[in-house]
């Protein structure tokens, strides 16, 4: 499965009322079709006199539905098809007045009889001025959309067009789709697993100004644990620090140095199928780090450096029956007989040997080229592949692995 995207070929209709933020919903129509959904726009005729459909059907390349019977007479349809053909509906922006109608179960324009037509999930961006969103009446009918089911992207804190500030503005578009990606995922083929991920490189605190780590970004880590998402696996992503946003949709433990990591994984693999340790993860840290900012002196300063546990070989013996653990090597040279050496000694299922002797693979990079080696000598090399795709073939091995187990 090379090139996954959950977004792909899903049907999503995309609710759009009358709010100041309704252009935004250009970008979020405009992503999801980049990323291959077919997007029914659905207005009300408040929100064309905001944004003309003409924006949405030039992105979308599909015709801008709004009048219920319209759709009825054009199409011979119904106007509940919108809805049962939907894999999602999604409405943003949600003003105050078209949730306050969601929440009754009132069907009077196209949007709210999709939304009662549809056994498809629903996502709802409300977007408001500062002050509506505190209202204990939007309050409530939020609350009580989210009790049946509907998930709601929280407005953001911020100036609105009135000049006030407060929290009411849209979320933004990469955060809508995100969430779609989200909820689509569930009932993919992880589904039921859940995955724990390492990312990141630890830091080994010299003195409190100054640590030991490596270049790791997070990029592989986060890459993992977003498609594991994207496929229904419950996440635990651990990371050591990185300037990523923690991923919508997993559940983030930050670390710091490898002791911490150690810890984080021990106990977020108990319950897991899967262990995947994308991190550079120091094999050394100080014997002892200063309590003060050590000072400069002419001389030579020695760190005395002592080995970490080695985190992934310590699994082997605490790992449940079921867990598949995955390492990572990160190597210049030898990359098949040092991963190799790597996979026995640490009894893996599986490793992926990385080979960093290229600027676009490795620490830092978009791109990564590896070999996959199972323990009963399996061998796949891969191209130079975007990290989300290389993670997509970490987890169809995986899952290959589950399989050969079962039987
Ligand atoms: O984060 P990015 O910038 O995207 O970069 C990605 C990456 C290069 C960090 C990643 O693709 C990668 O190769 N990670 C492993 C890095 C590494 O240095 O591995 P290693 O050969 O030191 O360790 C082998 C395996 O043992 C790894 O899975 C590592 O997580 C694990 N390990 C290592 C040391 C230790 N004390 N405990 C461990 O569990």
């Amino acid at each position: 499965m090379a090139a996954y995207e959950v977004l792909s070929g899903k049907r999503v209709v995309l609710g759009v009322s009358a709010s100041i933020a309704a252009y935004k919903a250009v970008s979020v129509a405009s992503a999801l079709t980049q990323a291959g959904a077919l997007v029914d726009v659905v207005m009300t005729p408040e929100a064309q006199e905001l944004v003309r459909p003409l924006s949405f059907q030039a992105i979308t390349h599909r015709p801008v539905l709004s009048e219920m019977f319209h759709l009825l007479a054009e199409t011979d349809i119904g106007h509940v098809t919108l809805g049962h053909r939907a894999d999602v509906v999604v409405v943003a922006p949600a003003t105050a007045h078209t949730l306050a109608k969601l929440s009754l179960g009132l069907a009077d324009d196209l949007i709210t009889t999709t939304v009662l037509a549809t056994r498809a999930p629903l996502v709802l961006a409300p977007a408001m001025d500062a002050g509506m969103y505190d209202n204990s009446a939007v309050r409530e009918n939020v609350a009580r959309l989210r009790e049946r089911g509907a998930v709601v992207v929280e407005p953001e804190w911020g100036r609105m067009a009135s000049g006030l500030v407060g929290q009411g503005r849209l979320a933004e578009a990469p955060t809508i789709v995100e969430t779609l990606r989200v909820v689509l995922g569930r009932g993919g083929d992880l589904a039921d697993w859940r995955v724990v991920v390492t990312a990141g490189g630890t830091r080994e605190a010299i003195d409190p100004v100054r640590f030991v780590s490596n270049h790791s970004s997070g990029k592989m880590g986060y890459a993992v644990a977003v498609a594991a998402r994207d496929r229904g696996a419950e996440v635990v992503l651990i990371s050591a620090p990185s300037a990523l946003a923690p991923p919508l949709g997993v559940e983030s433990r930050p670390v710091v140095n490898a002791e911490e990591m150690h810890r984080a994984v021990a106990k977020a693999i108990d319950a897991a199928d899967l262990l995947v340790m994308a991190a550079a993860v120091a094999d050394y840290r100080p014997r002892q780090a200063a309590d003060r900012k050590i000072k400069k002196h002419g001389g030579e300063l020695l760190l005395r450096l002592v080995p970490t546990t080695d985190i992934l070989a310590d699994t082997a013996g605490m790992a449940n029956d079921c867990l598949i653990r995955v390492g990572f090597a990160a190597e210049t040279d030898e990359l098949i007989e040092h991963a190799r050496g790597k996979l026995e000694r640490k009894r893996l299922d599986l490793i992926v040997a990385n080979d960093i002797s290229e600027l676009e693979s490795g620490f830092g990079s978009d791109t990564n080229r590896v070999v996959l080696l199972d323990r009963t000598g399996g061998r796949r090399d891969l191209p130079l592949l975007p990290k989300p795709e290389v993670a997509h073939h970490i987890l169809d091995e995986a899952i290959r692995i589950q399989a050969e187990r079962i039987g």
